[in-house]
Parts: C-alpha cells; sequence; structure tokens
C-alpha cells in the first residue's frame, strides 16, 4: 500500500456510530482528507457499523469481523455510540459492548484525555476565568481492567428474597505498570508533573497502584510524583486546575474525573481522547480515536453538534497513528485559528446575549469547513 513516500495511503476503519456521530465523523474526515491532500497522501476509509445501528442489523453490538478489521487497519477514528431505543438496562445486548469488545478486543489500554482551555473559550465554561488560566492538563486513563472488567454478578433474590448484586474491581500489577510507565513518560515530554490518583485509605487494589507507581518513578527522577485521593481530586480539579499536570488514574476514576475536567474547556463538544496500545504499525501506535462526547440523540442529524473533538482527535490519530505531528499541528491550530475568528457552534455561544456579540454561529459541516479552509500549507508535513 505504501508506493512512494509522497503517494503514501493509511488505512482507517471510520465508525461513525448513532446519534451525532455520522455527523461529527464526517466533519472530521473532511479536515483529515483536506491535511493529507496538502502533503500529497490520502487515506483510505473503511466504515463499518457498530454501536445500536449494528444492533439493529446485525443483532449483536459489534461483529467479531469487525474486530478484526480494526485490528489491521493504522487506526480507527469513532463519533459515539449509543440512544434511548437500546437503553433498556436489562437488555442482553447494549450499544456501549462495542466500546468494550474494542478496547479489550484491539488491547486499547491507555486512554489519554486532554484538557487544555481555549483563551477564547473562557468565557464558555461556568467555573471563574481567573481559575481557567493556563489550564492544560492530560488524563491518563487505564481502559481495559478494573470495575469495568472484574466479574459481575446481576442482581438476583438470596435466600432472604432481599436482591443482591456483585461487581468487583481486580488490577494485576503488570496493567498498572505499562499505564504508569506510559504517564511518566507523558509526563517527561510536558511539565514533568505526574498525578496519580486512587482511594488507598480504602481499596486493596489503590495500593497496589501506589506501590507499583513508586516502583516505576525511581526510573523517573526527573518527574515530579504525587499521590491524591480521588475525592480530594475532584475537589481540586474545580479549585486549581491549573496546578493539574498528567494525571494517571484506574478505569472508573479516569471515566469520572476526566467528565469533571472537561467543564474546564467550555464544552463537551471540544475534547478529544486517543486510546492506545502496544501494537505499532509502520507509521506509529495503532490506536482508536473519538471525542469524549456521547450519541446526543436528542440533537441527532440537525447540523448542529460540535465537530471539534472529533476534529481534535483526528489530529490525536494523525500524531500517534501516522506519525505526521506536523499535519497534527496544521489541524490544531486551524481549529484554534476558527475559535479565534469567532466561529461557533451553537454548544458554545453564551446564553448570555452581550458575550455572544460578534460570534459567528455555525452548524456542523460548516465549522468544518472553515476549519480546513484554515488549514494552510503545515511546514514540513512532507517529511
Ligand atoms: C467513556 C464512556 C463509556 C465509559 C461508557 C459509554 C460505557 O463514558 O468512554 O468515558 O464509561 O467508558
Ligand atoms: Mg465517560
Amino acid at each position: 500500500m505504501k508506493e512512494s513516500v509522497s503517494g503514501t495511503t493509511y488505512r482507517i476503519v471510520a465508525i461513525p456510530g448513532d446519534g451525532i456521530g455520522p455527523e461529527v465523523v464526517g466533519a472530521a474526515r473532511t479536515v483529515l482528507d483536506g491535511v493529507l491532500a496538502t502533503a500529497g497522501r490520502r487515506i483510505e476509509w473503511v466504515e463499518i457499523k457498530v454501536g445500536g445501528g449494528s444492533i439493529d442489523a446485525y443483532g449483536v453490538a459489534i461483529r467479531p469481523e469487525d474486530v478484526e478489521l480494526c485490528r489491521t487497519a493504522d487506526a480507527v477514528l469513532l463519533g459515539a455510540v449509543g440512544g434511548p431505543q437500546w437503553d433498556d438496562p436489562k437488555a442482553s445486548v447494549r450499544p456501549e459492548q462495542a466500546l468494550f469488545a474494542l478496547r479489550s478486543g484491539l488491547g486499547l489500554y491507555a486512554n489519554l484525555r486532554p484538557v487544555s482551555v481555549h483563551p477564547a473559550l473562557i468565557g464558555a465554561s461556568p467555573l471563574r476565568p481567573e481559575l481557567l488560566r493556563d489550564v492544560d492538563l492530560l488524563v491518563v486513563r487505564e481502559l481495559t481492567g478494573g470495575i469495568y472488567f472484574g466479574d459481575r454478578t446481576e442482581a438476583a433474590a438470596s435466600g432472604s428474597g432481599e436482591r443482591t448484586a456483585l461487581d468487583s474491581l481486580p488490577y494485576a500489577e503488570s496493567e498498572v505498570r505499562r499505564i504508569v510507565r506510559l504517564a511518566f513518560e507523558l509526563a517527561r515530554g510536558r511539565r514533568h508533573k505526574l498525578t496519580q490518583v486512587d482511594k488507598a485509605n480504602v481499596l486493596a487494589t489503590s495500593r497496589l497502584w501506589r506501590q507499583v507507581t513508586d516502583e516505576v518513578a525511581r526510573e523517573f527522577p526527573d518527574v515530579d510524583l504525587e499521590h491524591r485521593l480521588v475525592d480530594s481530586t475532584a475537589m481540586l480539579l474545580v479549585m486549581r486546575p491549573a496546578a493539574f499536570d498528567v494525571i494517571v488514574t484506574e478505569n472508573l476514576f479516569g471515566d469520572i474525573l476526566s467528565d469533571e475536567a472537561s467543564v474546564l474547556a467550555g464544552s463537551l463538544g471540544v475534547l478529544a481522547s486517543a486510546s492506545l496500545g502496544e501494537r505499532q504499525t509502520r507509521y506509529g501506535t495503532f490506536g482508536l480515536y473519538e471525542p469524549i462526547h456521547g450519541s446526543a440523540p436528542d440533537i441527532a442529524g440537525q447540523d448542529v453538534a460540535d465537530p471539534i473533538g472529533t476534529i481534535l482527535s483526528g489530529a490525536m490519530l494523525l500524531r500517534w497513528s501516522l506519525g505526521l505531528a506536523d499535519a497534527a499541528e496544521a489541524v490544531e491550530r486551524a481549529v484554534s485559528t476558527a475559535l479565534d475568528d469567532g466561529l461557533r457552534t451553537r454548544d458554545l455561544i453564551p446564553l448570555h446575549a452581550p458575550l455572544a456579540a460578534g460570534l459567528t454561529p455555525l452548524g456542523t459541516a460548516a465549522m468544518a469547513a472553515a476549519i480546513e479552509e484554515r488549514l494552510g500549507a503545515p511546514a514540513g508535513v512532507a517529511r
């Protein structure tokens, strides 16, 4: 497939999914195709049906052959899955099972969720502006272990007639070590600060996390490590968010803290994520990229969803899986310029009229087109 450096074709699986997924993935594809075209390269997109759409079509959230297809691709770009029609908690087939099958089936153990605040969006967050200046943090969430994958017993009546249920939270030291090591490496490329988050005053797994983290820390004397309990972290994330650099934590705490941290950025709609595994492709590390927002069925099909989270996920894809850091930066700069120019999807327009003055409301597709127009010629992309 790799004919020549300038003619390279990358193979990427697109999973539009449900709700607003198809709209935001379509938007990101426009921008990714645009940035690669400037470098004489292209993406061969392979689209598959996953989530609620797959339940309707095939009776399962994802088919094994679709997981296999992802396994042989250079990367996967996902929109969102789920919606009210598949929401019955008692159903044995649910859209989010596809996410777990992809995460565990593809070994995507590391979920990276960067949160920074674009200066033009400071007013869009409910937090006071002075708290938001200089916020630039990265949540590194363990994604294939812990309570998400531990043994589970659904609620059932016991002898006394009372219903009981059980979830378990297992971690092996190797699972902790690899994610913590990655977090240290990432901290080394940033501000050299790592916060390891747990509930070590209660949970045995958290005490294991602390021990293993301290062992790994010996390899990284240049990184300043702190251990912090998850409850106090939840508080500090809104009281002193700028104090954090890299946060590493287990699956469930990472899920919760990353949604909390998203409030800092002004809208869930602008945040990106990468889920990485160990497999190396010809160009970088294989990964799955998705915005952190969900399928938002209430606004689906109206061309109002914010495409920025998916577009920035595409930038992470360029950087991590395709080894194209310059192209990634070109996309990030284009998003930033569009925001500086006052272009906004409706999630980013303050309800407050005076603050909204000077902003241009755009739909999903127009926002993507405006970002693509601002790509410019990314310097040195054709390395
Ligand atoms: C996320 C989501 C998922 C999770 C849900 C949809 C199962 O909240 O990716 O953060 O909890 O991992
Ligand atoms: Mg979540």
